[in-house]
């Protein structure tokens, strides 16, 4: 039987993701992604690539239902898949670093969604807070439950931004995505092309790439990035296998990869 992926109807697999996008809807609001923002986004803990990707070994993502290998086998899958298609170094590149983000858990807080035990501010699709929410979210019975929605700033359809202003002028909810991006984008030494940029920094914003939301906020240059990140979706979603790799057995491939786009020293987290 052909593997049905992003099935969220499977019992049991799916009470605890459900609970941990139940969690997500509840707590991800304007006030707490501007305090993640101001949390995280501090750059003073450096860490080598490598070990950061090591680091992934140690984390499983509990709001992926298809998966439940460390989240550095995943990142590798999606690597060698996009290599396989013979595609370009810096997009492979993109599918081993795409999830980078998660090592937010390393210094992250039950009470911030960022840990271990409870991920709802670290993955999981991600919507954009400050206007209403879609239905296209997934268990969209959830988000009624976003305190925002009570406040008539933060429940039209517009809310706080302006028609057509962009994707990179909205605020999303807090995860492993943006801090990836963040953290790169204040990364001296990278050189990775837009494309990829766009990739790391969206691929979890289902809503918008697979529900098709948000339109009165979009601009034209989204448009392309809508191209970039469909094309790099397949590769995120459709890889998922048991197959496992060694880490250090794929690192003479993709380290001076790494090292042509990023250089060679550590990145400030
Ligand atoms: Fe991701
Ligand atoms: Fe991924």
């Amino acid at each position: 039987m052909e593997k049905v992926f992003r099935n969220y109807e499977v019992l049991d697999v799916n009470a605890a993701v459900r609970e941990h996008y139940r969690k997500m809807r509840q707590n991800q609001t304007v006030d707490y992604v501007q305090k993640m923002h101001k949390k995280y986004l501090t750059f003073d803990k450096p860490m080598l690539l490598w070990e950061a990707m090591s680091h992934l070994n140690s984390l499983i993502d509990v709001s992926d239902p298809d998966l439940d290998l460390p989240n550095v086998q995943h990142l590798i899958q999606s690597a060698e898949a996009i290599r396989a298609d013979g595609r370009p170094d810096w997009m492979q590149l993109v599918g081993l670093i795409h999830d980078l983000g998660k090592v937010m858990f390393l210094w992250g807080a039950d009470e911030d969604g960022t840990s271990q035990a409870e991920q709802w501010g670290m993955v999981g699709d991600v919507f954009v807070v400050g206007c209403a929410l879609p239905d296209s979210c997934v268990y969209p019975e959830f988000n009624a439950l976003n305190p925002d929605m009570q406040n008539d700033r933060y429940n039209t359809s517009i809310g706080i931004y302006e028609q057509g202003c962009g994707m990179d002028n909205l605020l999303l909810a807090w995860g492993h995505d943006e801090y990836l991006f963040q953290v790169l984008s204040n990364h001296q030494n990278n050189t990775l092309p837009e494309e990829a940029m766009a990739m790391i920094r969206y691929h979890s914003f289902y809503p918008w790439h697979t529900g098709g939301s948000y339109s009165e906020l979009l601009n034209d240059k989204d448009q392309k990035y809508l191209e970039w990140i469909r094309d790099f979706n397949r590769y995120d979603l459709y890889t998922k296998s048991n197959k496992t790799y060694d880490l250090e057995e794929i690192k003479d491939y993709y380290l001076p990869i790494a090292e042509k786009y990023l250089g060679s020293g550590p990145i400030f987290w």
